[in-house]
């Protein structure tokens, strides 16, 4: 095989995508409520989809704001809780394009160690000692990029710590509802949801191109970037708001994640099974469910422009310093060593020839 293996893009591939049902909701929708959906307004999200989803998460509606993608609502969060100089706490390594929103609103963005079983509770809480941020960012389930999972034990921990020392915390969690294998855990506004702002997203359950996405947090929150939402976008998308509502309302969804799930096990299990077999010395990372299995590659690996060495190869990696953050213990970050595989948009095929490829570069 000569062609180029992608090992970059943590994206549904275009069979992922229930596209003949969602043409069909689109069309319903804008047909139905054509005076609300294609006029301005409704600024928190179309109404009907933030019933469904305030009664899917037992809260109530004034709790949802459903906006143009789950990033755009994160930028916003971040524009109101951080001030220039105060300090955001992600795990390291996390998904880049939110160290990248939080740097950009001002924020020192600081990363602790995660381990198999999510964040290091007590890196966190030596880093607690010396700074409290304005919020904490985890991906507790299926991490983007490393693929960890928090363990019951430390989602508990966090929420303690997080009533101790009186910060927020973001619950990212657009990969929870496709697991492959165990139990699912409580999200942490199951176990106290004082302190938790939770975000989701329709991206990998539907389609990225929709941009429907949504946060869970009390109403005084919802207010304040309902209000920066409408100062920057003036009005949600609401006909793919509308078509998920409808989506939802016909009972789709879980069928289609159950079709997911089918689509991507073949392509987890092979990704599993390569990364063990070609990378024997390398720390994985091999979670249950979502998009990404990650390795830390040896410290004696020759990492040297691994990237482009590999694209020689006809391997595309993206870099792995990209999702670090400043690291909390000011020490060296491995991120030559790092290297994401999303395997949802390969073959059991290419998955194979990758890892084959990546093991023949080190
Ligand atoms: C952890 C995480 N959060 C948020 C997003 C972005 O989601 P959306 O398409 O809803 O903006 C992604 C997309 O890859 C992601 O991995």
């Amino acid at each position: 095989m000569t062609d180029n293996v992608v090992f970059t893009r943590g994206v549904p591939p275009p069979e992922a995508f229930p596209t003949d049902e969602l043409g069909e909701c689109f069309d319903a929708a804008i047909r139905e409520d054509p005076s609300v959906v294609l006029q301005y307004g409704q600024q928190p999200g179309y109404a009907p989809l933030r019933r469904v989803l305030a009664e899917e998460y037992g809260v109530s509606e004034d709790e949802i704001l459903v906006g143009n993608g789950s990033l755009q609502l994160q930028d916003l969060v971040s524009a109101y809780l951080v001030s220039s100089g105060t300090s955001v706490f992600t795990e390291q390594p996390s998904y880049d394009r939110a160290i990248k929103t939080f740097r950009r609103r001002g924020a020192r963005a600081v990363g602790i160690p995660l381990e198999e079983d999510g964040i290091s509770v007590e890196r966190l809480e030596a880093t607690l000692a010396r700074e409290v941020p304005a919020f904490l960012y985890l991906v507790p389930d299926f991490q983007n990029p490393a693929g960890a999972t928090l363990s019951l034990e430390k989602r508990r921990r966090v929420l303690e710590l997080a009533n101790e020392y009186g910060f927020n915390v973001i619950e990212d969690v657009p990969y929870r509802k496709l697991r492959y294998a165990g139990e699912d855990l409580p999200l942490l506004r199951e176990i106290d949801p004082s302190r938790v702002i939770t975000m989701s997203s329709f991206s990998k359950l539907l389609s990225p191109g929709i941009r429907v996405g949504f946060m869970i947090s009390p109403p005084d929150l919802i207010g304040a970037v309902t209000r920066l939402g409408e100062d920057t976008y003036l009005s949600p998308v609401l006909p793919t708001q509308a078509a998920v509502a409808e989506y939802l309302r016909r009972g789709l969804l879980e069928p289609n994640v159950e079709r997911l799930k089918q689509l991507y096990t073949p392509r987890w299990k092979a990704m599993a099974e390569a990364v063990r077999r070609e990378l024997p010395d390398a720390q994985a990372f091999v979670p249950n469910g979502g998009f990404f299995v990650s390795v830390m590659l040896p410290e004696d690996a020759n990492t040297e422009n691994l990237v482009g060495r590999a694209k020689e190869r006809g391997l595309v990696l993206t870099p792995g310093a990209a999702f670090f953050a400043d690291p909390d213990d000011g020490g060296p970050v491995p991120g030559d060593r790092f290297v994401r595989l999303p395997f949802c948009a390969v073959t059991p095929e290419q998955i194979e020839e990758g890892v084959r490829r990546l093991a023949s570069l080190i």
